[in-house]
């Protein structure tokens, strides 16, 4: 807690708190009063300079001469770059060449002359293995994204704003987990200054490192990695936030890709924020109830915004499958003049939209197969639907999303 408290007064020198809101939509959604710590709107557009600037601010003299390295694709890369410009300490960050432009260009626009950026390798291990190697042989000191107390320590002062602007301890505090720096740093101070909320860690499904960790006792490698929500998709949480997950007894729950995606949309449609999946988990979690008495307090923290706006395609898609609005099937259509319409005026009803067709005329073979995207007007349609597909001579196959072939269409 004290070095909590130390981060705060640094991070007072560099940058101001970040906005807590009321958020209307969610409060009228949920029942709850539901606010929002607004890190999109740091400097770098997520939490991860608190942690960067802390951890390099604390450096020695001689340290600081030697300069820092880290390996990032993303948010870290920033905060290190920040911080590295505030501090006036050369830092070396290797990314891996799939890091899109846009971030490349952030990071060197927050870092100046400060950020020497190494483009190094295919993957974010091939990244990080290089950012190693250039630690031991030139002395900088390697700033970890997540497992480290001081990036802890500094992550730690989102919860400090939070009990100052609110005044009050809330009910509850809904927090997203990647390798778990932020969760560990916020249960610290909430454990000390408002031990009665309960905390909330939200895991994106597809990468649900932290409840493995619980589940085996420790730290443990997933063999899979569903890479969608890119902030929070960690193959294994840090050793130090495992630590302080294990002494205060988080409550932990995964939100499916797909609910992540609706959320984003809400967000930016409804609300006119841009999250980026990360920064969405928190609110996301809402939407499977948190079992709180009406008109509890809620903090969520919506940790980024570094979202590319090309990313909405996806996102958009995501969010239709996930509501049950859109689908896919295979159908086998007779080769015959005709065929097509009769399946537009028999089995499509008069509200479905066909969003995609790909179809190939065979020679010699009676029928031949497309595929055939369609977007509801509501998910109550969908049954009808199979039921005309059922009573049509068409031989239809409903694609399902975990098939191989729904990747191909998404
Ligand atoms: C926007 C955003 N939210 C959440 C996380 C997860 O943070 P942590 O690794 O501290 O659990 C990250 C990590 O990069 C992030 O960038």
């Amino acid at each position: 807690m004290d070095d909590v408290e130390r981060a705060a007064t640094r991070l007072e020198e560099v940058s101001e708190p970040t906005p807590l809101q009321r958020s209307a939509r969610l409060s009228a959604l949920t029942g709850l009063e539901v606010w929002l710590k607004r890190e999109d709107l740091n400097e770098v557009r997520s939490y991860k300079g608190r942690g960067a600037y802390t951890l390099i601010a604390s450096l020695s003299d001689e340290e600081r001469a030697r300069g820092v390295t880290c390996a990032s694709a993303g948010n870290h890369a920033q905060g290190v770059a920040f911080a590295c410009a505030r501090t006036g300490v050369r830092a070396r960050i290797f990314l891996p060449r799939t890091t899109p432009r846009q971030k490349r260009q952030r990071i060197a626009a927050l870092g100046g002359d400060w950020v020497d950026v190494v483009i190094g390798g295919d993957t974010y291990d091939d990244a990080a293995l290089a950012s190693a190697t250039w630690a031991a042989e030139s002395g900088a000191t390697p700033v970890p994204a997540f497992d480290d107390p001081r990036t802890i320590a500094g992550q730690g002062t989102v919860a400090t704003e939070v009990l100052d602007q609110l005044g009050t301890a809330p009910d509850a505090v809904v927090v997203p987990v990647g390798g778990g720096g932020l969760l560990a740093g916020m249960l610290v101070v909430l454990a000390e200054r408002a031990s009665a909320a309960r905390v909330l860690g939200a895991e994106p499904a597809g990468a649900a490192s932290m409840a493995a960790a619980v589940v085996a006792g420790g730290p443990v490698e997933l063999e899979s990695v569903d890479s969608f929500v890119d902030g929070a998709a960690v193959r294994r949480i840090g050793e130090h936030p495992y630590e302080a997950v294990r002494r205060h007894g988080p409550d932990l729950t995964t939100v499916p890709e797909g609910m992540v995606c609706v959320e984003m949309l809400d967000l930016y449609q409804s609300d006119g924020i841009i999250a980026e999946p990360a920064g969405a988990l928190a609110t996301a979690a809402l939407r499977q109830g948190l079992d709180l008495p009406p008109g509890s307090t809620v903090v969520c923290v919506l940790s980024g915004g570094n979202n590319d706006v090309s990313r909405y395609a996806e996102v958009w898609e995501r969010a239709l499958v996930h509501e049950g609005l859109k689908h896919y099937f295979l159908v086998e259509f007779p080769q015959e003049p005709g065929a097509l319409r009769r399946f537009l005026d028999e089995v499509l009803g008069p509200d479905d939209d066909i969003v995609l067709f790909e179809y190939v005329k065979r020679s010699n073979r009676e029928t031949g197969p497309a595929l055939v995207g369609v977007e509801l007007q509501d998910r109550a349609d969908y049954r009808p639907l199979l039921d005309r597909m059922d009573a049509s001579p068409l031989r239809v196959e409903p694609v399902s999303p975990d098939s191989p072939l729904f990747r191909f269409v998404q």
